[in-house]
């Protein structure tokens, strides 16, 4: 790997742990104004001190975050269906690699719909990344996303999934917990990270959920809902970097949760986040 493509992934993954706690604020650009993200700055802007990156499309970037922030973008350069759409699968690359570049991505990230309708246009356009990639320094995020149609979150489709990615060529990979998600992580020769998915029941859930994963070989997570859309975002995050970069049980991650709620500007975790 060359010195570009190390260095912007090590902005990203932090080397103290070679863990990585991402906040993915991209929703919009298939959901709309979601629930606690209708004004995406309001949402973004207390969560940055606490964020190793931002996954966002390039209008909630240009619109919505300070230009002289130091936290990574991982720009979503895919989009091309809605909720209320036929199908969510139905994606290609919207956003051109000249205006990631243009706005400083550390690594730009799409999603791709094994076992769909569109899963050849899904891996060819990950594939056309990857060589742009590969030309410029810039780490591809394949996001292996799970359709309408495609409710299955299982170690053999996910697992199936995350290997494709990466035998493509992403440099870092996004998928869901499961059961048996260490087979999943064998599987995939490059670094996973996790998505929350939908809000859980109990913030214990979302602990649960992150500490299983890192347990499992995750190196991270790249979680949304589960953190903007609690009562307590800032002390969400900040439990979840416990457990990401510092180990803490569900047990202590709860405590700091706890902690952290009564603080308006909690602490950071002792991992240096830059
Ligand atoms: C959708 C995405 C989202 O960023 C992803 O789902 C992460 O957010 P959440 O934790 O809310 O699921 O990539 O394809």
């Amino acid at each position: 790997m060359d010195w570009g493509m190390k260095n912007r992934l090590s902005r990203i993954i932090k080397p103290p742990t070679g863990h990585a706690v991402m906040l993915a604020v991209d929703h919009g650009y298939f959901m709309g104004p979601t629930h606690k993200l209708e004004e995406p700055r309001k949402t973004i802007e207390p969560l940055l001190p606490y964020s190793d990156a931002i996954m966002c499309t390039r209008g909630v970037l240009r619109t919505s975050i300070d230009p002289k922030t130091s936290v990574p973008i991982v720009l979503r350069v895919s989009a091309g269906a809605s909720v209320i759409g036929e199908t969510l699968t139905n994606e290609a690359t919207t956003t051109s690699f000249r205006d990631a570049i243009r706005l400083n991505a550390a690594a730009v990230a799409l999603s791709i719909f094994v076992g769909t309708q569109h899963e050849h246009q899904t891996l060819k356009s990950l594939g056309q990344l990857v060589n742009l990639g590969e030309d410029y320094g810039i780490p591809v995020l394949a996001v292996t996303a799970v359709g309408k149609e495609l409710e299955k979150r299982d170690a053999r489709y996910l697992g199936l999934a995350c290997r494709i990615a990466a035998e493509i060529g992403a440099h870092f990979v996004k998928t869901y917990y499961c059961e048996d998600f260490e087979k999943v992580v064998k599987g995939c020769p490059v670094p996973l990270v996790v998505a929350g998915g939908p809000k859980l029941e109990t913030e214990l859930d979302a602990f649960e959920l992150a500490h299983n994963a890192i347990a499992d070989g995750a190196i991270g997570v790249d979680m949304g809902r589960n953190i903007w859309q609690s009562e307590h975002p800032v002390a969400m995050i900040t439990a979840i970097r416990e457990i990401v970069h510092n180990g803490a049980s569900v047990r202590e991650a709860q405590q700091a949760f706890e902690e952290a709620k009564k603080t308006k500007t909690p602490v950071l975790a002792k991992t240096p986040i830059r």
